[in-house]
């Protein structure tokens, strides 16, 4: 096999990493469920959830895969024997599964940019706007070529290779979208009435917390830290043994946390300086904001930066969700990477037709209860992520122990105080915490 690549150095790999965690999961999702589940109580308990659960799991994913320099089906067997390489398995195909609605949202998002561009968007009313949304989303062929358009970008940057196309990618992106979201959040808190936003964002209302919201802070996390299908473990494959794992892993969450705040503080005022509903659910980007922005002062140009904002966060995110399935290819398989990428990209395509059908003529249909959309989110973020998460903690915590605690220590050459700690946690706290969610998240509890 040819040499393997690498990423350049600590500041490519950070790069990249935050650029697979913060996407559509920090902007389009992460303000909507805020907003459904309380505000503030849901930001602590997020907080709390991110913390415990997920920088320990993020820790263990990329040492996985560090330790292995492998893709995540190969990796596991390596480490654990052939039932663990199944794991691998299950997160691999997760992201195709993840893919396929993903590229319809940044679809979605790319034709939003045009849109504001060209000044349709110029009306106050959400009914207008929702209408509008409406009339979009059911076209049978246009969302779809907005999502082809938007995966044949990310697979030229996945052909060009980890460092000449993810790292160079990520590296020019990431700074951008942090400045973007700076400015963007700036300009909207000094709008009159955004405080009331800011208050319900910052303020925790308890009396809005069950245990759903439990489930939906720990889905939310997963999601935003990519956490549970073999993304970050594929990343941390091109890790080098030097780098310092707890560090690495709090410098990605610290961004990734960052960047759902700002996005909360930008969102959530506009709603409210506009008097809208902070709980209108995945609508709000596209219909609540939208209306917001035709009120403001320069708002075809706030539209536009937002929605440009929007589009790299999905852009570097689903570079990564591709990843773990192209090196599975490229190394088990022994198919050359434009190869690869291709066959990958056209499978994902024939899978997000029906996602977006699912808008419009395949709306009246239902399965358990849910659209294909519906269903496939589901699927992907209440279940098969933190499935994959709980089997790596039980995998770290028990299968593969005593050499994770070696690898987390750089094999000695790094005093680590708290691997006790943490190696407690992927035990006994993580596993029946992401089992007793996940139960009740499917509703078994
Ligand atoms: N973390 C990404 C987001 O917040 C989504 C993602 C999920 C990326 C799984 C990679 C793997 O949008």
């Amino acid at each position: 096999m040819a040499m393997r690549e690498n990423w350049s150095g600590r500041f490519g790999f950070i790069m990249a990493a935050a650029g697979s965690a913060i996407g559509l999961g920090n902007i389009w999702r992460f303000p909507y469920i805020a907003g459904e589940h309380g505000g503030g109580a849901f930001l602590l308990i997020y907080l709390g959830v991110v913390l415990l659960f997920g920088i320990p799991l993020l820790m263990a994913e990329i040492m996985v895969g560090r330790a292995a320099q492998r893709n995540p089906a190969t990796a596991f067997r390596l480490l654990g024997g052939r039932r663990w390489g199944l794991v691998g398995l299950l997160g691999i195909l997760t992201g195709f599964i993840i893919l396929s609605f993903y590229i319809i949202v940044a679809g979605w998002t790319l034709a939003y940019v045009g849109f504001t561009v060209r000044g349709l968007l110029d009306s106050s009313d959400p009914a207008v706007l929702a209408g509008q949304f409406d009339t979009f989303t059911r076209h049978p062929w246009s969302p779809l070529v907005y999502a082809g358009v938007f995966l044949i970008v990310v697979l030229a940057t996945l052909a060009s290779g980890v460092r000449a196309g993810i790292e160079r990618a990520n590296k020019v992106l990431m700074p951008l979208l942090f400045i973007l979201l700076v400015l963007l959040t700036i300009y909207v808190l000094r709008l009159p009435g955004a405080m009331e936003g800011v208050r319900f964002f910052l303020t925790p209302d308890f009396s809005a917390v069950t245990t759903a919201t439990f489930s939906a802070a720990l889905a939310q996390a997963f999601f935003s830290l990519s956490l549970g299908m073999g993304c970050m473990l594929t990343y941390g494959s091109y890790l080098s043994r030097d780098e310092n794992l707890p560090f690495t892993a709090a410098s990605i969450t610290g961004l990734d946390i960052a960047s759902s705040l700002l996005c909360g503080l930008l969102i959530l005022p506009v709603v409210f300086a506009f008097g809208f509903d902070p709980a209108s659910g995945p609508g709000l980007t596209f219909v609540t904001l939208p209306a917001a922005f035709a009120n403001m002062p320069m708002g075809t140009v706030v539209g536009c930066a937002f929605f440009v904002l929007l589009l790299i966060a999905a852009l570097t995110s689903a570079i990564s969700i591709l990843e773990p399935a192209v090196s599975y290819f490229v190394e088990v398989h022994g198919w050359t990477r434009p190869r690869t990428v291709a066959v990958c990209g056209a499978v994902c395509f024939a899978l997000s037709v029906p996602a977006s059908l699912s808008f419009g003529l395949l709306s009246g249909h239902r399965l358990f209860g849910m659209d294909y959309f519906t269903l496939v989110d589901f699927t992907a973020t209440n279940i098969l992520m933190p499935l994959g998460a709980l089997l790596t903690a039980i995998f770290v915590g028990w299968v593969w122990a005593r050499q994770a605690r070696l690898a987390l220590a750089n094999d000695g050459r790094l005093h680590q105080p708290w691997a006790p700690v943490w190696l407690l946690s992927m035990r006994f706290v993580a596993p029946p915490a992401i089992t007793w969610i996940l139960l009740s998240g499917l509703g078994l509890l």
